[in-house]
């Protein structure tokens, strides 16, 4: 494959040999010195027309620590803001000699549309709500590290699944895996096309996140609520936040994660956040783990380098 634009385009294959490529560049990051020449010579620029920080800085570090040369383009401080088009962007950065656009957009489809213009690899950082699909590998590298595989797990996704690309990127990578997904959240947030993706859909929290093995808590997103949240934050809070006590119909040894930036207090409690079984830090590593594997694999770095 030239480019990374969602896990709907992926086989159970092609995540695994994300996964089990990443597993060796998550000792990387434990090392002293994380530094490897994987790929020298390659360069990377991530193009973010929208806020970050996890994802673009863990691009960034992915690249650096297997030696690559990174750029980071923002729209507000580059000739986007004097009008320039996404495909001369995406030429112009081409023309300079890139190996790999990470792009984030607001626009659906726009992270496709930039690897149709382009000869270079095109990375999907989030395009709009349809899919984020490195978050949902990070996620599910997480889940795979702790559960040992995804076949007959449980995993119960919560919120704000309307404007949710971290939702349907780990609805279409879980269940071609082999998981059971479930979505819940308030009927307004709750589009038709999900069950039709595979996953069940549930309006009330507490039969959701019946014998679950994952919970996997979304951040509400109050900047894309066209007409304000409904229910409103309180009500929200107090029907689906994630808390203790709601936590005793999981299984006992249910993981939690949230792909971040967190409200906490509002989605989620910050004694789950930080509790014993939240694994959200541990996703921050992870996700520089997958995006090493990821720009190692689409750049076509030496296999060789890795155990150096
Ligand atoms: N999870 C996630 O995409 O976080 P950022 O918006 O900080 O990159």
């Amino acid at each position: 494959r030239k480019d990374l634009l969602g896990l709907r385009q992926l086989t159970p294959e092609e995540i695994n040999l994300v996964l089990d490529t990443a597993v060796p560049m998550k000792e990387i990051i434990g090392r002293k010195i994380k530094k490897t020449p994987t790929l020298r010579g390659r360069s990377m620029v991530t193009l973010f027309y929208e806020n970050s920080t996890r994802t673009r800085t863990s691009f960034d570090l992915a690249a650096k620590f297997l030696s690559a040369d990174t750029v980071g383009l923002s729209a507000s401080s580059s000739s986007v803001a004097k009008g320039e088009s996404l495909r001369d962007t995406g030429l112009t950065l081409t023309a300079m000699g890139v190996d790999v656009v990470v792009l984030r957009h607001p626009a659906s489809g726009a992270a496709e549309y930039l690897a149709r213009c382009i000869p270079a690899a095109v990375i999907n950082a989030g395009d709009g709500t349809h899919e984020h699909p490195t978050q949902a590998l990070l996620d599910m590298f997480a889940i795979r590290e702790k559960k040992g595989s995804f076949a007959g797990l449980k995993v119960a996704i919560v919120g704000d699944i309307l404007h949710s690309r971290v939702a349907r990127s780990n609805i279409w990578g879980l269940t071609k895996m082999g998981a059971e997904v479930r979505v819940v959240g308030p009927a307004t947030l709750l589009p038709a096309e999900i069950e039709q993706m595979g996953a069940r859909v549930y309006t009330e929290l507490d039969a959701a996140l019946e014998g679950v093995d994952v919970v996997n808590v979304l951040r509400i997103q109050l900047e894309r609520q066209q007409q304000g949240l409904f229910p409103s934050i309180r009500e929200y809070s107090r029907l689906f936040g994630i808390n203790q006590r709601r936590l005793e119909r999981t299984a006992p040894d249910a993981l939690i994660l949230h792909p971040g930036p967190m409200n906490r207090g509002v989605e989620i409690d910050p004694q789950v956040a930080y509790g014993s079984r939240s694994v959200i830090t541990e996703q921050v590593t992870n996700g520089v783990a997958v995006r090493m594997a990821l720009l190692y694999l689409l750049t076509g770095g030496e296999h060789s380098a890795i155990s150096n």
